[in-house]
């Protein structure tokens, strides 16, 4: 059967089911498990860990050791497994680990993300408390309470080489 679509260009998308928001949320949930491992690699205890990663705000990475091979690593894989869910644009696991570390300003100012020019902060926002659709249809969860502040710039690290590999 032919089924005719027609679209309107100015007018809103029309809606439809995305995935499931809860079901999203619990995949990034990493929590108890990544502290231990990320500990491990930094050399802290647990606790440490944790109080280094609540120290880490938008304003920028933490100071000193920033992207290593395990956040690259987990970067690439939290794409895949949540951002992928509407995100298109699959990268290899290798891609993650040519990524450099970035230069001691990174953070600041602006990046380009999807093609656009946005400041780094605006997209630690869009990831930490979520995007709501302009037209209402699929929204981006928060994942502040999923992810960890380091998570985070792992991941914007991750994006803004996956968008265009930057020339530094
Ligand atoms: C349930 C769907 C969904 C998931 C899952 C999702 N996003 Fe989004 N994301 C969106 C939507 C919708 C927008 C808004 C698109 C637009 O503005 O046209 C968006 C926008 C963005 C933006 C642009 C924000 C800006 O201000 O320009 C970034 C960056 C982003 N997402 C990163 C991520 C990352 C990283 C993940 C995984 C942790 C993720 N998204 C998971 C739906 C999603």
């Amino acid at each position: 059967m032919l089924v005719a679509i027609v679209s309107c260009a100015s007018g809103p998308p029309p809606s439809r089911p995305g995935p499931d928001a809860a079901a999203v949320e619990a995949k990034a949930d990493f929590g108890e498990e990544w502290f231990v491992s990320r500990a491990n690699t930094l050399g802290l205890t647990v606790e440490a860990a944790k109080a280094r990663d609540r120290a880490i705000s938008r304003t920028g990475p933490p100071a000193g050791g920033f992207w290593d091979d395990q956040l690259a690593l987990q970067s690439a894989s939290l794409w895949r497994l949540v951002c992928n869910e509407c995100h298109p644009g699959r990268r290899g696991i290798g891609s993650a680990l040519a990524i450099p570390p970035p230069p001691p300003s990174w953070g600041e100012g602006q990046g380009r993300f999807f093609g656009r020019s946005r400041t780094y902060g605006e997209i630690y926002d869009a990831i930490a408390r979520g995007v709501s659709h302009p037209h209402g249809a699929v929204s981006m969860p928060a994942f502040e309470n999923k992810l960890t502040h380091e998570q985070i710039w792992g991941l914007i690290r991750f994006l803004e080489h996956a968008s265009a590999p930057a020339a530094e």
